[in-house]
């Protein structure tokens, strides 16, 4: 019948926070506020995850910041923002306004700076329901690695990030082949849940003028390119540590792929990339997942969750 509401029950459990499908949006692709709102309800989604916020003002890397690959993009966009205190004011009131539940994603170079940024969360208003710590970004005190390929500076950008006041989650790095240790080590440092995962480093040479594209030399991979990578992290972590509630990201494109992520061991996803082919995509995959689920007397999620692990 057209129009009949799926039967099922999308509701989601991330650690502590309760969300009414496993839909959200993606760190950087969706703006800091109320961007996609021309496009879709952004209350009808899981949650609206905005882009990783520093504690001061940031402008990011030098142009080309994009560059379109096989099956997926490349960027270095840097982080590029205008830092806790100005979003706490400008963007969040009109996001908040929409009904959305939103996550608050913080980075830092430093520890410290990581701190700062929670602490700025501290006073958020409660539509903010958790924040997640950008682990995968360049610690400044250790030039050769991101937070997140190492145990120890990843626990200690966890727990500088309780300051916040929410629930943690961890976005952790593909580029490590120690990801359920980093995972392990986020849980221990207090994040109730692991977002698996950032983009995958990588290059591309102009053959023209014979040097790196963009204009910061390295960027992350992103979109259907690395989604098999994604799955493999996300089973990888599930298998691990089979009680630590994953969200799973890494070109999530139709309900299929959604699918895919919850089988690996997912609770949610995220939608990135192919937000910005249609900003539709994160409403157009939560309704195909409902019909999904529909047509094979799925009733509930629990049903999809960690199953491809037997
Ligand atoms: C243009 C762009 C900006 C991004 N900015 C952030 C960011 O600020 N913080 C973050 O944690 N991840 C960021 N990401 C990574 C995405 O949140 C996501 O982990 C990654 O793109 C893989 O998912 P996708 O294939 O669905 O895009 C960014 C990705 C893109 C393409």
């Amino acid at each position: 019948m057209r129009g009949r509401r799926p039967a099922v029950d999308l509701t989601t459990r991330v650690g502590s926070v309760v969300l009414p499908n496993p839909v959200l949006t993606a760190s950087g692709t969706a703006g800091y506020g109320h961007e996609l709102a021309d496009y879709l309800d952004l209350d009808s989604l899981g949650a609206v995850v905005v882009k990783s916020l520093h504690a001061e003002p940031w402008e990011g890397n030098p142009a080309p910041r994009v560059h379109a690959t096989p099956a997926g993009m490349l960027n270095s966009v840097g982080l590029q923002g205008p830092g806790v205190e100005v979003w706490l004011t400008h963007d969040l009131p009109a996001l908040a306004a929409t009904g959305a539940r939103v996550v608050a994603s913080i980075w830092g170079r430093t520890v410290d700076e990581f701190a700062r940024a929670a602490e700025l969360l501290a006073d958020a208003p409660p539509e903010v329901v958790a924040v997640e710590v950008n682990a995968s970004c360049p610690n400044l005190e250790d030039r050769r690695a991101l937070f997140a390929h190492s145990t120890v500076a990843t626990a200690a950008v966890v727990d500088a990030a309780a300051a916040a006041g929410r629930p943690r989650w961890a976005k952790l790095s593909p580029n490590t082949p120690e990801l359920p240790e980093m995972a392990a080590a986020a849980v221990s440092a207090g994040a109730e849940a692991v977002t698996v995962a950032n983009t995958l480093l990588g290059m591309v040479i102009d053959t023209e003028s014979r040097r790196p594209l963009l204009g910061a030399g390295r960027g992350g991979l992103s979109g259907p390119a690395i989604r098999p990578v994604a799955v493999r992290a996300v089973f990888d972590t599930r298998e691990a540590l089979p009680e630590v509630p994953i969200i799973g990201v890494g070109g999530v494109a139709s309900a299929e792929d959604a699918v895919e992520f919850l089988l690996a061991g997912a609770s949610a996803v995220q939608v990135g990339t192919a937000t910005f082919a249609d900003p539709r995509a994160p409403a157009r995959i939560l309704r195909d997942l409902g019909r999904w689920c529909d047509r094979r007397g799925v009733a509930a999620l629990d049903e999809l969750i960690g199953v491809a692990h037997g």
